[in-house]
Parts: C-alpha cells; structure tokens; sequence
C-alpha cells in the first residue's frame, strides 16, 4: 500500500470514526431507529453515510490504481521470466547408426530435437549455453554394442562432470547396452555445456530415440 493510499485510509477513518467507534446507547438507538425500529435516514445517521461513502471514493480510486500499476509490474516481470527463464530442450542423435570410433574425442552433435526451449541448445554444434546464472539440469543417455567400449562425457567448459562408459565384452557374451546418467549444477551464464564421444569407442541411434541429451534450468539465481 503506498504512502497515499495509507494518508487517504486514514482520513476516511479520522472523519467517520467519531459515531461508529462508540455504540450508541438506548436511548440514543430509539431515536435512531424510530419507533417502527427502521434506521432513520435523517440527522447523524445520514450524515455519516454520506461522510463515508464521499471518504471512501478517493481511497477506492488510489487502491484501483495502485493495483493496476501492480499487475502491470507482474506481467513485466513474467515477460522478463518468460524470455529468459524458460529454458528447455531434448534431443537424439538421429537415425544415424553407429557414431565412431574416432581417434580423439569429438563433440556429439544431438540434430533431432524433440523441444528447445529459449533455443539455447545449438543445434549445429551440439552446445548448450546457459542464458542466466541458475541450477540446472542435465541428462543424457547412450546406447550399443558390447564389442566395443561406449564412452560419453558431459562437460562444462573445459571441465569434465560426470561419464557413461561400458567396457567391451571379451567373452562371447556380447550384448546391447544402455546406459544413462543425469546430474543437477549450478551455472554462470555464458558456461557451455555440452557431451563428448570419449576417443576410440562408439554409440548409436535410430528412429528409436536411443542416444539423448536433454537439459533444463530448474531456477535462476
Ligand atoms: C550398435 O547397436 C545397434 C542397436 O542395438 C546395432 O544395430 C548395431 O549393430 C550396433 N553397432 C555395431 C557396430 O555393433
Ligand atoms: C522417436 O521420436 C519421434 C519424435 O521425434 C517419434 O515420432 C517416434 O515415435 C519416437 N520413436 C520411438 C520408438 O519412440
């Protein structure tokens, strides 16, 4: 409630206060009412209607406003959210078979996007870039063969967070593997986030959507 609001409240209060704090006794109630005990709508009743619905007036007119001004600050401030908080995407690597063997690691570009969100997941180089300084969620999944190792690292920056790895099987009981891994950090914006396919080993996709990565900022800070 602004200072005005509170100013005009206390007018109203000031000037109509006088006869509504104190009940009126007996005596005075019967003038009041009359005899058919109707409120008389003359004399010190009247008077303080109207003193009140008049008081009331400006300090309906200041509260109207203030609540206008109000929601136009909330629908700026959820304008703001709306731009730079909403912030989500999910992807695979599309129907493209196996990935590697490379012999370096190389970034996994992720093409089929299911949702981005804010687009702040880049499409042409696989990089996520956080928009704002928050928490934040990351997942991804991998999918193969057990004849040789799958390798996957998330990493932020230049620092490596978490992995999936499956060792080769040596034995004949190869197998299809999945794995996956997920993890909640706190981001700077501008930090880049993104997966790495780690040298020598390898991971797969279909139209099945085996291979993800997704992402999302839980909150701001
Ligand atoms: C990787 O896994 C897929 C799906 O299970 C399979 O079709 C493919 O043959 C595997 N790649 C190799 C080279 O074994
Ligand atoms: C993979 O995702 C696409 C949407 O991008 C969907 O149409 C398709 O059904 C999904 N495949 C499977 C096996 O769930």
């Amino acid at each position: 409630m602004s200072h005005r609001t509170l100013y005009l409240l206390l007018i109203v209060l000031f000037s109509c206060n006088c006869s509504s704090m104190s009940e009126p006794q007996e005596k005075e109630k019967e003038e009041l009412t009359g005899r058919s005990g109707l409120p008389v709508e003359s004399g010190a009743a009247g008077n303080q209607q109207s003193c009140l619905i008049t008081g009331l007036y400006p300090l309906l007119a200041e509260l109207s406003s203030t609540l206008q001004s109000l929601k136009s600050s909330m629908e700026q401030e959820q304008f703001k959210r709306k731009e730079e908080y909403n912030v989500a995407f999910a992807a695979t690597l599309g129907n493209r078979g196996d990935v590697g063997p490379f012999n370096t690691d190389v970034t996994l570009v992720y093409q089929k996007v299911f949702l981005n969100a804010g687009s702040r997941y880049n499409t042409g180089t696989g990089i996520f870039t956080a928009p704002v300084k928050g928490v934040y969620f990351f997942s991804l999944s991998g999918h193969n063969k057990t004849t040789k190792p799958m390798g996957l690292r998330l990493i932020k920056n230049g620092e490596p967070l978490i992995i999936l790895y499956n060792h080769p099987l040596t034995d004949a009981g190869i197998r299809y593997e999945t794995l996956s891994n997920s993890i909640t950090l706190m981001l700077e914006k501008g930090d880049q986030v993104f997966v790495r396919l780690l040298a020598n080993t390898w991971v797969f996709d279909n139209t099945d959507n085996l291979t993800l990565f997704t992402g999302h900022l839980v909150f701001p800070l």
